[in-house]
């Protein structure tokens, strides 16, 4: 029997810890886990995300702040802002919700970041830290953090010698990933657009972590049996059959193929998903435990 993982679960089960945790972080040292959470422009998808993390840090007992800002802001504004809440004491995570518009260099806004407040872990010292298997004084970016706590709920703490292949190489999550894997003792393949013969190199995978952005590309007979297998993915494809105009999630993974063979696998929505706002709450508890020494 296939196990499909129930990321909503495992995820409240986080949750729920971060706000006792935070309950007695107020009681003892009277310190309030603050979160920031700063969006420009108005994508919706980047709306909906971002307003589900706040709703998400008021439920874990945090102190939430939003600040929406127009398309057209400047990168020098938006620079000043973060200089601002660097300084804020009040404020112990601050992400910049991704993709900026264009005229601002993310990269410039993301190092502006104070690396001790930086929750989502893009920061140099963050990814330097994480590369270097510093793991106890680094933030990871939230949703390879949220995936490996999967795979440790399915295959245990010890992955030692397993075969992981990781398909995509983005900074947020397929790098990471694959440094967390590394770092629990996997051999890790990172294959991306220009891996030559991606099938059979899936098939060698114990591990295979799907995080590339394309709906269902990851076939069934790509996946060896008994595999754990773990869809980044959220894609929005049309669906007709459920009426005219309608859409639909998916993953990166063909669900009704892979699940077929694997030993464990995440379905999209429910997997992944709710697990990237879960460890960016995680996230800031610690930073803020951190800040109160
Ligand atoms: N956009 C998509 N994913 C993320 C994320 O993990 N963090 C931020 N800041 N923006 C994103």
């Amino acid at each position: 029997m296939t196990d499909i993982i129930d990321g909503k679960i495992v995820a409240e089960s986080v949750v729920e810890t971060v706000r006792r945790a935070t309950a007695d972080l107020v009681a003892s040292h009277g310190v309030q886990p603050g979160l920031a959470v700063v969006i420009v422009g108005e994508d919706p998808a980047s709306q909906v995300y971002v307003s589900s993390k706040g709703k998400k840090a008021k439920e874990c007992g945090f102190l939430s702040v939003q600040h929406t800002l127009p398309a057209e802001t400047g990168e020098a504004d938006l620079l000043k802002l973060i200089a601002d809440l660097n300084a804020d004491d009040t404020i112990h995570g601050i992400l910049v919700q991704l993709p900026l518009p264009d005229h601002i260099d993310s990269g410039k806004v993301i190092q502006a970041i104070a690396p001790e407040k930086d929750v989502d872990g893009f920061s140099f010292v963050n990814v330097g830290k994480l590369g270097t298997g510093e793991m106890d004084s680094a933030f990871v970016p939230c949703t390879p953090a949220g995936s490996m706590l999967l795979i440790e709920r399915v295959r245990g703490k010890d992955l030692s010698g397993l075969n992981a292949v990781v398909i995509g190489r983005s900074n947020i999550v397929g790098k990471p990933m694959a440094n967390l894997l590394l770092a629990a003792n996997c051999t890790v393949t990172v294959a991306h657009s220009r891996t030559r013969d991606l099938p059979a190199l899936a098939r060698t995978a114990d591990i295979l972590v799907a995080a590339v952005g394309r709906p269902e590309m990851i076939k069934g007979d790509w996946v060896k049996p008994g595999a754990t297998v773990i869809d980044v993915g959220i894609n929005r494809i049309p669906a007709p059959e459920n009426g005219e105009g309608k859409t639909r999630l998916v993953g990166d993974v063909e669900f009704a193929g892979a699940s077929e063979a694997a030993g464990a696998i995440t379905p999209v929505p429910g997997g992944v998903g709710p697990m990237t706002i879960a460890m960016l709450m995680a996230n800031t508890l610690v930073s803020a435990s951190r800040a109160a020494g």
